[in-house]
């Protein structure tokens, strides 16, 4: 790739999705856009890029960010941030709300799904909630092919092996052709999915009691990560909970924050002032 067409397009991906590519990832950019630029019918890397270059948006710019950015993600990923938020801290949030009778979820960065649909299924399973009270799930993600892919709950043989319970797969999936297709009405309708840029203004009428950010601000600079979690921060409620991936952390990053112990995961709360 020419020198400037490499740096253009770190530029470019660092503005539209934050992710930050140093200057050893050539190869990552490379590998990710190589079946790209062919299937748009370009016959090198270089003509490809001066295309992005050549107009501020449209297809070839929304293809290649999103072939950028990482979307691995499982059921139940990780397995203790589950258990604690069953065992610790959805039972405590349920103390907290007795009055409101209303919990608030968010996964940012929620990918094909799974995260956001692990925590329905949770709640499903363990809290008699449903029809009493008011849960409502957020996810969203800047991809809109995984958007896509979320919101029609319907997952391959080997997703489903990857962190799926056998007891949530016999309670809330059914079997379609080869695939596994969510219950609509337990599962599905408890989750809104939305396309939302990290990068954008968060405009939220009220805040929430959980937000997972995981597994995406290892993609991020640090100017960037301490510009999401300040405003994370302020879509917290004071006594919310942040869960990160098990490589993040808000240390030296936001002051806001302090990590605390629950069960056997490390969750963030807002620090008191
Ligand atoms: C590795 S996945 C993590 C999925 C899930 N949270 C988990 O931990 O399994 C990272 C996700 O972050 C999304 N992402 C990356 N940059 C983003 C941005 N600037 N705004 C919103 N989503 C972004 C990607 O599209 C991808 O789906």
């Amino acid at each position: 790739m020419r020198p400037e067409n490499l740096t253009f397009f770190r530029d470019f991906i660092r503005e539209a999705a934050l992710i930050s590519l140093g200057e050893d990832k050539e190869y990552l950019i490379v590998s990710r856009l190589n079946a790209l630029y062919q299937r748009e019918g370009f016959s090198n890397l270089d003509d490809y890029i001066d295309a992005i270059r050549s107009q501020p948006s449209g297809p070839y710019q929304t293809n290649a960010v999103e072939a950028m950015a990482t979307h691995e993600t499982t059921f139940f990923r990780d397995v203790n941030p589950f258990d604690s938020l069953r065992d610790i801290v959805i039972p405590q949030l349920i103390q907290n709300r007795e009055n409101t009778r209303q919990l608030k979820f968010w996964s940012a960065a929620c990918s094909s799904g799974q995260e956001p649909y692990s925590l329905a299924m949770l709640i499903r399973e363990h809290f008699p909630l449903h029809q009493i009270w008011d849960v409502k799930i957020l996810a969203t993600d800047f991809s809109l092919s995984v958007l896509d892919y979320a919101r029609k709950g319907l997952y391959t043989q080997i997703e489903v092996n990857r962190g799926l319970p056998a007891q949530c797969l016999v309670r809330f999936f059914k079997k379609q052709g080869s695939d596994w297709l969510l219950d609509d009405a337990m599962i599905r309708q408890m989750i809104e999915f939305q396309c939302m840029n990290l990068n954008s203004y968060f405009h939220f009428i009220n805040k929430f009691d959980v937000i997972f950010l995981r597994n995406v601000l290892i993609y991020f600079d640090v100017d960037s990560k301490r510009m999401i979690l300040e405003k994370i921060r302020d879509a917290l409620n004071p006594d919310g909970y942040l869960i990160l991936g098990g490589a993040e952390t808000t240390l030296n990053l936001c002051e806001d924050f302090e990590p605390v112990p629950v069960g056997k995961a490390v969750f963030y709360r807002l620090a008191k002032t």
